[in-house]
């Protein structure tokens, strides 16, 4: 039975040293205890570090046998890997990056080929046990070449990514020297989670600036390969966390708890040490509130918990010193003998532990400087049974995209803090209790179990997909019965669009005369007096028939208003008008002042607005703004928007391709029929050919067309093959 092979830099196991013994215990972090348990199940493996390096072969070999009885393998690392690849390009290059701490990273050549060396390493991994219908799901920063690692010694692979952090706007991600290697080691998936909308649109705009890749429905085309882009917030196991909520254990903790803290009410804080949390701000915060409302004080304490994480990084260490000193100078400021503000721990607790202190907390302070996602807020939630109780969640955490139902703030600002503690700690019971259900409800429904669902059902759509283009692949075979039928035949009709089908695209339009290559081919094709061969274009008639007219060729203009047939004069097929271009080119113009790079081009019954010169992103942006825009302008005329391959053009909606090949079908009967096209407006001719035709289509978007190829130089290579 096929597997799934989870990979992420740290197993959900650690081992730590104790009393020259190795102990097995969980991982913290939201990777760990989100996916914690979908690789036991089956034959599925969960590939990982173990957490501490083990020099001892035999060791080692212990360490692997008992981590195998639970589904999981290890990756050793070296204490120089742990120390360049994960302390150092994965957590203080990268992490920074993507967090926005830009002034925190380090950039370093030999960081970066630790990275690279590691990564690889984990391939090695996965192709030992990596079999053909197996599925990789590869998770977070530290392994983001692995994708196009495993793609490269395995290309038909079902290659699933999750980025568990932000992944940050192009700005940031450009300043890493190598940003267009990571880029290129993502790209090797066939689909990539995150957990937000913004981190998608991050990632798909850092694609489209430094690859050149655009994407259409969130699809990228990245060597003719179609991959998939989405954005899958991350869940928690609600029923684990709200049944440890009544587990025996948990009540008596509880009750342990209170004893030691007192009746006072009580805030609560969970994070790893990290200065993406936001800790020293969120002390800050309290410490203003209680100097701000004196009646609060000997009322409410804060328990703050942080899981000692990192810890051999420099800025780890430095921000362990800060909150040390922010607490003890609160906590000798106001506190009382029968009263401490902070309740400060510096390590990890178990479920029931932590189960407890969401039961216990009035109010959740999540307030990180920015949050790929944040379980902690959603695991309080969770874990309210009687429904009481306050979020306060900074909108710079994922989750702030689905809890909106709580107090949301900015960690930047003190005061917007300091009067959320204030609103929480008043907020009467019953506006609680429906902030509390809506919650609820919400991630009940979009629990971790629905992420994996949703995660696997995307991975599967988008090769699903890939598998129809690839039936569609113009091979030898079919390209052998096409030039078979051709030679059979006695009388043949050929229809081939210009640009992007017969040459490829030029940044300028009119650098696209035939070259050499093409006359040669277009000479044998329409010497022989079998066949008809008419080039169906957008184009204006005067280009075609400049860079056409020497051949015994019949030419369709304008996507279809002209027509010119052997040896006759050019013509419309029906009547047209096209007095309504003064006003539409009025509305052109000012986009092209406003648009530096793009120019109008006028033919007689359409304006086309150009935009290939224009900076990425502003011509699609212009593109938008200028088709709604037009919906107005052209709603009380015959009039067509389209928009194409860096153009939008203007044009009588009853002409199209499909209605100009039609003269031809119906006049000239053919044995054999065959139509070459790339865009949407080939389209219309694709659907206008009858069943026995042969259509081929230039590129990877959906078509009608029976055949696809990959560019236009197959098609140059079809069209030798049949007058060979
Ligand atoms: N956690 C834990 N032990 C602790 C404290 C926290 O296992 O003592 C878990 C917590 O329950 C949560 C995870 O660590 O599931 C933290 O995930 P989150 O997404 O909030 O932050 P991350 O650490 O991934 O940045
Ligand atoms: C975050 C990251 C995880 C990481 C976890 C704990 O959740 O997204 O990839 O495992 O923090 O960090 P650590 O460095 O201890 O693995």
């Amino acid at each position: 039975m096929p597997k799934t092979i989870i990979v992420s830099n740290r197993l959900p196991v650690k081992i730590t040293q104790e009393e020259g013994k190795y102990v097995y215990k969980s991982s913290e972090g939201g990777l760990a205890t989100g996916l914690g348990s979908i690789y036991k199940e089956g034959d599925n493996i969960w590939i990982g570090w173990p957490g501490m390096s083990v020099p001892n072969t035999e060791n080692r070999k212990d360490i692997t046998n008992h981590l195998a009885e639970e589904n999981m393998r290890p990756v050793f690392l070296t204490p120089t890997e742990i120390e360049e690849y994960y302390e150092g390009f994965s957590n203080e290059t990268l992490w920074p990056n993507f967090h926005y701490f830009n002034q925190y990273i380090i950039f370093n050549e030999e960081l970066w080929k630790a990275y690279q060396r590691v990564n690889k390493k984990f391939a090695k991994e996965i192709a030992q046990v990596l079999e053909p219908e197996d599925t990789v799901w590869i998770h977070d920063y530290q392994l983001l070449l692995l994708p196009q690692l495993v793609r490269d010694f395995a290309p038909q692979a079902s290659i699933g990514f999750f980025l568990h952090i932000p992944f940050p706007s192009y700005e940031s991600f450009r300043l890493l020297p190598w940003r267009r290697e990571i880029l290129k080691g993502m790209l090797g998936s066939d689909f990539l989670g995150f957990h937000t909308y913004d981190d998608m649109r991050h990632f798909l705009s850092s694609v489209n600036r430094l690859a050149g890749l655009g994407n259409s429905n969130s699809r990228i085309n990245v060597d003719n390969r179609k991959i998939l882009v989405d954005a899958l917030p991350m869940g928690i196991d609600y029923d684990k966390y709200e049944s440890a909520a009544s587990h025996p254990e948990t009540l008596s903790r509880e009750v342990r708890y209170r004893t030691g803290i007192g009746n006072h009410r009580l805030m609560l804080s969970i994070d790893r040490l990290d200065y993406s949390k936001g800790i020293p701000q969120r002390l800050k915060a309290f410490e203003l509130f209680l100097e701000r409302y004196p009646s609060f004080r000997e009322k409410v304490s804060l328990l703050m918990i942080v899981v000692p994480s990192r810890d051999q990084v420099g800025k780890y260490k430095e921000l362990k010193e800060e909150i040390d000193l922010l607490v003890g100078r609160i906590n000798g400021n106001y506190g009382r003998m029968n009263w401490t503000p902070i309740h400060y721990f510096y390590r990890s607790f178990p479920l029931t532990a932590l189960s407890a202190f969401y039961r216990m907390a009035d109010v959740a302070l999540v307030t990180p400087m920015r949050d790929g996602m944040n379980l902690v807020c959603k695991e309080f939630i969770a874990s309210k049974l009687d429904k009481r109780g306050v979020l306060i969640l900074s909108e710079m955490a994922g989750a702030s995209k689905e809890l909106s139902d709580a107090i949301l703030i900015n960690p930047n600002n003190i005061e917007q803090m300091v009067k959320a503690i204030k609103k929480a700690l008043e907020m009467p019971e019953s506006k609680q209790k429906t902030n509390m259900e809506t919650m609820q409800r919400s991630l009940k429904r979009y629990n971790i179990h629905h992420w994996v669902n949703l995660f696997m059902e995307r991975l599967s759509t988008v090769k699903n997909e890939q598998k129809a283009l690839e039936t569609k692949q113009l091979d030898n075979q079919y390209q052998q019965q096409i030039v078979n039928d051709y030679k059979a035949a006695k009388k043949r009709l050929i229809f081939l669009d210009y640009d992007g089908t017969l040459v490829g695209f030029n940044s300028d339009p009119l650098e696209c005369k035939p070259n050499k290559e093409l006359v040669d081919i277009l000479t044998k094709l329409t010497t022989d007096k079998k066949n008809r061969v008419v080039v169906i274009s957008g184009r204006g008639r005067d280009t075609l028939e400049a860079w056409l007219g020497s051949f015994d060729i019949e030419i369709v203009a304008e996507h279809g208003v002209w027509i010119k047939e052997r040896k006759k004069k050019w013509r419309t097929i029906t009547t047209l008008t096209d007095d309504w271009k003064p006003e539409i080119m009025k509305v052109l113009e000012g986009y092209v002042n406003r648009t530096p790079g793009s120019f109008v081009e006028k033919k007689d019954y359409s304006l086309v607005w150009h935009y290939r010169k224009v900076e990425t992103g502003l011509g699609e942006e212009r593109t938008r703004e200028l088709t709604s825009r037009l919906k107005y302008a052209t709603g009380d005329k015959n009039l067509k928007v389209l928009e194409g391959n860096k153009v939008v053009e203007i044009k009588n909606s009853e002409v199209d391709k499909g209605r100009a090949a039609q003269l031809w079908i119906n006049n000239y009967p053919s044995e054999f029929i065959m139509a070459c096209g790339d865009d949407w407006t080939d389209e219309d001719t694709f659907r206008s050919m009858p069943k026995n035709a042969y259509t081929v289509k230039v590129g990877n978007n959906s078509s009608a067309a029976n055949f696809r190829v990959a560019e236009y130089t197959d098609i140059r290579v079809l069209l030798k093959a049949l007058t060979k």
